[in-house]
């Protein structure tokens, strides 16, 4: 049996536009368009369904939610923002508390407003200044009512795959802007950071807990030799741990953290070909010879590296939320063997002194995936997305047995 500490957070984590739908001022939208892409168009309806999917976690004995707020709806033109929109996040915040669901809420995950993309996006040196406008709009209004706050999702993830891979919006390739936009993301969160602390402070609201979700991949080296190691550390600099350390390097006595969102998912084995630079930072062994289970996208499946990477975290000494975990599989038996795998894992770590307050399985519903569409199932309950009939799926009624009693048999 394994006993999880009494207050851990249980629940799974959303995010607006994957769930929302009709995110018409998104670049997102703009982009699904334009590339061909399959369309967001009403996603799961969660915008008008928030409070039957709540009474869903309720039954599944959620007691924490991670969702996000759209910028486009809340700031739909440059400086016009909407008090409609504003209320509508507040009375999906306070349908959480109403259930005694703790909310954690993110302020950017992925999606930017049209006018804002169109208008340099993270390039443009106003960027985290006009991030911040957002932010400021929205924080203090419903500050009474959240403590967890993710400024930015997988600011990373975002990065390589928008400027560097060029496979999201706006698909640049150029590492010189990757590194201009990683700056910007990383000012963005620290001004973010203080000004939640200040309204805090005026509100007289004790101390929130604030952070970004970083996606973390476990880095293996295909062989032990000097090659592989060297690729594993720089790709664990650059990719993993990087942008943490930039945000912390801001006032290292402060660092800007009160606590790191771990969002985890697989593992990759590194085969860089030679020395160059892009083959360390890169090359990685082909799929089919890293003999190990994937999900429905191909990604390995590899519980230990949660524990690697949370033990890795402890240099930190900040606690732990894992903000997204999670598995797309036909396979619902395969997405209970991989929560409860995970757990392991986490619980392991936990015994070697890593500090984790909570756990959030990506996702509570099945939903969006970005550029891959709705195919991959994600979900602890599944969308029918011709009936938008939401039904629990059995890994969610078991994990809801751990959620309840905070135990793993
Ligand atoms: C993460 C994202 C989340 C979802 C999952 C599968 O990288 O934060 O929005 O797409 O992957």
């Amino acid at each position: 049996m394994i006993k999880f500490p009494p207050g851990f957070l249980w629940g799974a984590a959303t995010s607006a536009y994957q769930v929302e739908g009709d995110n018409r001022n998104s670049d997102w939208w703009q982009w699904e368009k334009d590339a061909g892409k399959e369309r967001s168009g009403p996603a799961c309806r969660h915008y008008e369904l928030y409070k039957r999917d709540f009474d869903l976690a309720v039954r599944l004995q959620h007691n924490a939610h991670r969702l996000s707020i759209e910028w486009s709806r809340i700031e739909p033109r440059e400086g016009k923002f909407s008090q409609k929109e504003l209320k509508h996040y507040l009375d999906v915040i306070l349908a959480l508390k109403k259930r005694n669901i703790e909310p954690v809420v993110t302020l950017h995950h992925f999606s930017n407003p049209a006018w804002f993309a169109r208008s340099g996006g993270w390039l443009d040196n106003r960027a985290a200044s006009r991030f911040l406008g957002f932010c400021e709009f929205v924080v203090r209004p419903l500050a009474k009512h959240v403590r967890y706050w993710i400024t930015i999702n997988e600011p990373t993830i975002y990065i390589s795959h928008a400027y560097i891979l060029g496979v999201w919006p706006p698909q640049v390739k150029s590492y010189i802007k990757a590194y201009i936009v990683e700056e910007h993301l990383a000012q963005a969160h620290v001004q973010a950071y203080d000004m939640i602390n200040k309204v805090y402070k005026e509100l007289n609201l004790g101390y929130p807990f604030v952070s970004i979700a970083q996606h973390l991949m476990d880095y293996i080296p295909h062989k032990k030799d000097l090659k592989n190691q060297l690729a594993v550390y720089l790709r664990d600099r650059l990719y993993n741990m990087g942008f943490l350390e930039r945000i912390i390097r801001y006032s290292p006595e402060r660092k800007h953290l009160d606590f790191i969102g771990l969002n985890y998912y697989s593992r990759q084995v590194v085969d860089p070909k030679k020395f160059g630079l892009e083959n360390l930072a890169m090359d990685v062994l082909d799929k089919k010879y890293t003999r190990c289970p994937t999900n429905s996208l191909g990604w390995a499946i590899y519980p230990k590296g949660i524990y690697d990477l949370l033990l890795e975290l402890k240099n930190y000494g900040l606690p732990v939320m894992i903000t997204e975990n999670g598995i797309c599989t036909e396979d619902d038996n395969q997405r209970w063997e991989f929560i409860y795998s995970h757990l392991s894992y986490i619980h392991r770590a936990m015994s070697k002194g890593v500090e984790v307050i909570g756990y959030l399985y990506w996702s509570l519903m099945d939903n969006f995936e970005w550029d891959k569409g709705f195919a991959p199932r994600f979900g602890l309950i599944k969308v029918d997305y011709a009936t938008l009939k939401r039904t629990l799926r059995r890994s969610a009624r078991k994990f809801a047995k751990v959620c309840k009693a905070g135990v793993l048999k």
